[in-house]
């Protein structure tokens, strides 16, 4: 495994395994790695010869400055974590590699970007589409591996690839979860004791939801989450949305879509957590 650090290299690394007719799968990560990320590095390895794993914590998708200040970075511990996996290549790029010049680009994401995540965090998935980009044009890949652990972050990677006409296949990884059911998170390890405590909270409510698509409605679902998040003390909802996962735009019912997902977020102390379930998937 080989850590480069500037797109020169990687460009003349990669161009190098392309002649050799390689398939390129690529992971983009903000690093403080766990098992979330590692299955994403493991299903490009079965799909893919050669994977890129970047890690790059990216400035212009944070709407909050302490919220980029404390994100976890652990550059040392993360190569130990890849050495074990398939991942080829390690891209950690400094802010100036990504950014020689401040990137101006605003995406028009619609309707996608109005709700959930792209209401609650202003110019969140900008950036992010900014610096998938960026990543993408270095990296070129053939493949590219997101967890829909971030599910909205999918959809929005989707219509950017499309966007930009890049040739890059997107696929979907399924959420990686603590033995207590948390979803697997760098934020995770910021949470304090009694946080951590009722964090699993979430995920429980969420799969317990699952039984109210035969009997209950969609309204009533809502409730119940609600009030059984807002029931915790250590936790506070931002948000709880039952929306149709292509448009991401939120259901009245469950017949109104053949494929239905419930998005949470949800702060425990001053951490923001954020989850999902698919209700409906045909
Ligand atoms: P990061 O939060 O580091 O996540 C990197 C990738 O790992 C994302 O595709 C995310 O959905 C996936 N992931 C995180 N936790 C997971 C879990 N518990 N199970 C499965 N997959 C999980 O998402 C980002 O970084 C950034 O926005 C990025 C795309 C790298 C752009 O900066």
């Amino acid at each position: 495994m080989e850590l480069i650090k500037t797109s020169n290299e990687l460009t003349q690394r990669l161009t190098f395994e392309k002649k050799n007719g390689k398939l390129i799968g690529f992971v983009p990560t903000m690093g403080a790695l766990h098992e979330g990320h590692l299955s994403l590095v493991e299903q490009a390895g079965k799909e893919c010869d050669t994977v890129v794993v970047s890690i790059f914590v990216n400035p212009t998708q944070f709407n909050d400055p302490k919220d980029l200040e404390r994100y976890p970075r652990d550059l040392d511990t993360d190569m130990t974590l890849l050495a074990d996996t398939s991942c080829e290549l390690v891209f950690a790029p400094s802010v100036e590699e990504v950014y020689p010049q401040t990137d101006e680009r605003v995406f028009e994401f619609g309707q996608l970007d109005e709700v959930m995540e792209g209401e609650h965090r202003p110019g969140h998935f900008n950036g992010v589409a900014q610096v998938v980009s960026r990543l993408f044009d270095m990296v070129k890949p053939d493949k590219a591996f997101f967890g829909q652990k971030d599910f909205q972050q999918l959809a929005i990677v989707r219509d950017m690839v499309r966007q930009l006409n890049f040739g890059t296949e997107v696929v979907a990884c399924p959420i990686i979860r603590e033995p207590d059911g948390l979803a697997m998170s760098s934020r995770n390890r910021l949470l304090t004791q009694k946080h951590r405590k009722s964090a699993p909270l979430i995920a429980k409510t969420l799969s317990e939801s699952c039984n109210f698509v035969q009997s209950k409605s969609v309204a009533d679902t809502k409730k119940f989450v609600t009030d059984a998040i807002n029931a915790d003390e250590n936790l506070k909802l931002e948000y709880f949305e039952i929306v149709d996962g292509q448009t991401l735009q939120a259901v009245d019912s469950w017949s109104e879509s053949n494929y239905i997902v419930g998005c949470i977020a949800v702060f425990a102390g001053d951490i923001r957590l954020i989850d999902n379930v698919v209700y409906k998937f045909a």
